[in-house]
């Protein structure tokens, strides 16, 4: 089998005239977008518009009906469905709103999943700083349910940050928590950029969550319609108003 190799870009993502129908529904209508590497980018818009649909083709977790997308500089549109699976479980980190951590696993074998699902070593100075940083050295040996949900998506953040991904998604991971929880895990997010390039998307309704990003993009019906530089959260508010 040959490897993909992951080439080092300026940009992380791109995606190109990228179209998702649902029968007749047009989720995401001719979508061109560059996600930089080690930006923080925040994805906003009303709900329907299309930003989950936006990340799932983003991430290769789903194809696009039309247009093409690269992580890091591979067309993942001519992988096969093995391949691309497999270049999505080395190359990308997800966290999501509801934390998706196994509850029969503990925190440390949550964490190393995504190592062991992509074949890969663990870096053991790596994943220990990464535990460090979220706080969980005390609660490797904790299941899921024995965690606060601020605990549980910290965890969930290790488990996307484990393997260096070229990318992380993060689908309103705050969507759950409340604002000092929510806060904490932000600062989390944007530490992982500022300190080791991590590049980082971020899908939000919530304009306070958005002014952590360096960027915001607004989608609205499956297009986007604005972006945002240095995003605060009152002019994302108003911006918000006007989609
Ligand atoms: N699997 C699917 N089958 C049919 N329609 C879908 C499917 N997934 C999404 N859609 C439709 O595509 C559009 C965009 O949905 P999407 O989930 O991307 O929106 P969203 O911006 O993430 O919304 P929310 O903020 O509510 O999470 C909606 O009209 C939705 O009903
Ligand atoms: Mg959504």
């Amino acid at each position: 089998m040959t490897t993909t190799t992951v080439q080092a870009t300026a940009e992380a993502v791109r995606l190109e005239s990228v179209t998702k129908t649902y029968g007749a529904v047009r989720a995401l209508d001719g979508v061109t977008w560059t996600f930089p590497r080690g930006g923080f980018t925040a994805v906003m818009g009303p709900s329907g518009s299309g930003k989950s649909t936006f990340l799932h083709c983003a991430s290769g977790l789903d194809r696009p009906s039309e247009g093409g997308v690269r992580i890091g500089g591979v067309d993942i549109g001519r992988l096969s469905e093995a391949k691309r699976t497999l270049l999505r479980r080395k190359r990308i980190g997800f966290v999501f709103q509801d934390f998706n951590l196994i509850p029969s696993m503990d925190v440390e074998q949550n964490i190393t999943l995504p190592l062991q699902l992509g074949g890969l070593e663990a870096d053991p100075a790596w994943l220990a700083e990464v535990v460090r940083r979220v706080g969980l050295a005390d609660r490797l040996r904790h299941r899921p349910s024995e965690l606060s949900g601020g605990q549980q998506q910290r965890a969930a953040l290790a488990r996307a940050l484990v393997t260096r991904p070229e990318v992380v998604f993060a689908d309103e991971p705050t969507g759950a928590l409340d604002p000092r929880t929510a806060r904490e895990v932000l600062r989390l997010l944007r530490e992982a950029v500022d300190t080791t390039g991590q590049t980082l998307v971020l899908v939000t309704h919530d304009p306070l969550a958005a002014a952590w990003a360096d960027s915001a993009v607004f989608l609205s019906r499956g297009r986007i319609v604005d972006e945002m530089l240095r995003p605060t959260a009152a002019a994302v508010a108003s911006r918000w108003e006007s989609l």
